[in-house]
């Protein structure tokens, strides 16, 4: 069994912000009234202790592990692992990980800690953390009040999820990055036109850390091609999902494949 410790010890009390000490099948906080959260079967913690909604639901993040498991975005992935890699992290923090996916290929190169709002996300990456026995940790926890210590993590990952920057400095080291990846101008283009008449560019993220000191700014872009039977989850996995009328969703049934551009606009931050 991979060892976790030193991710345990960077965890705090989402009611009391004490240090909290493990002894499965608990982890206990070390306050004078001794919270106590249990482990899920899969492995993972629920520290949300009622901050913060729900995250997404089982059939997008069902649908966003199948996807991803197909390789889709590995541009994506291989790079965010490249500028993970360049940076020597010691820790690392997924901020809103999903199902983990990345920060499964992150917890290669340092430990990771994954937080997400969505139980079903989380449930999925802890699964898959612990078939492949890997040093990741996953929270059920808001990214807004991430349940670890200041300055804790030498980088901080947020990859297609709210930017909390506040929050992300206060659990960066002094000399730690925030990697984050939004949606680029052309994301999805493809998709966009299969269902609308005049589908528009991506706006850019309006969230990006205004008090860090941007080091690195890069755009990805390519061509995919979605098979039949992935369209569907690519669908699911998007905000479309949610916006799109019934008629316009059942052109998606008669593609026999999908071609779609995809673009990923990455932000490299240190806090200072
Ligand atoms: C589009 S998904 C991205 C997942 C993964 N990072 C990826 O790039 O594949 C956005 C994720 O952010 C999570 N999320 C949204 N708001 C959140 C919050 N306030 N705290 C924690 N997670 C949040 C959602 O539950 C969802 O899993
Ligand atoms: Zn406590």
């Amino acid at each position: 069994m991979t060892d976790k410790s030193c991710l345990f010890e960077r965890l705090r009390c989402p009611i009391c912000g004490e240090a909290i000490e493990v002894t499965r099948p608990s982890a206990i906080c070390r306050g004078a009234r001794r919270h106590c959260f249990d482990f899920s079967k899969s492995g993972y913690l629920n520290l949300t202790a009622g901050h913060g909604g729900k995250g997404d639901l089982k059939e997008a993040t069902d649908a966003r592990n199948r996807f991803l498991g197909k390789s889709y975005y590995r541009l994506r992935s291989d790079r965010v692992v490249e500028l993970a890699k360049e940076l020597s992290p010691k820790m690392i923090l997924d901020a809103g990980c999903g199902e983990g996916y990345y920060t499964g290929r992150l917890s290669r190169i340092a430990p990771a800690f994954g937080a997400d709002l969505s139980k079903s996300g989380i449930d999925l990456a802890a699964k898959n953390a612990k078939r492949e026995d890997l040093p990741a940790l996953y929270a059920v926890a808001s990214l807004f009040t991430l349940p670890v210590a200041d300055s804790s993590f030498d980088l901080v990952v947020n990859l297609f999820a709210p930017c909390a920057e506040n929050e992300f400095c206060r659990v960066l080291t002094n000399s730690g990055h925030l990697l984050v990846v939004g949606a680029g101008k052309e994301h999805l283009m493809g998709l966009k036109k299969a269902l609308y008449d005049n589908p528009r560019e991506n706006p850019g993220r309006e969230d990006l850390p205004t008090s860090m000191v941007l080091v690195k700014k890069e755009t990805l872009t390519d061509t995919i091609r979605v098979a039949k039977e992935d369209i569907e989850d690519l669908f699911a996995m998007t905000p479309y999902y949610f916006r799109t009328s019934e008629k316009d969703h059942k052109k998606l049934s008669d593609l026999e494949y999908l071609d779609t551009e995809i673009a990923f606009d990455l932000f490299l931050y240190r806090k200072n």
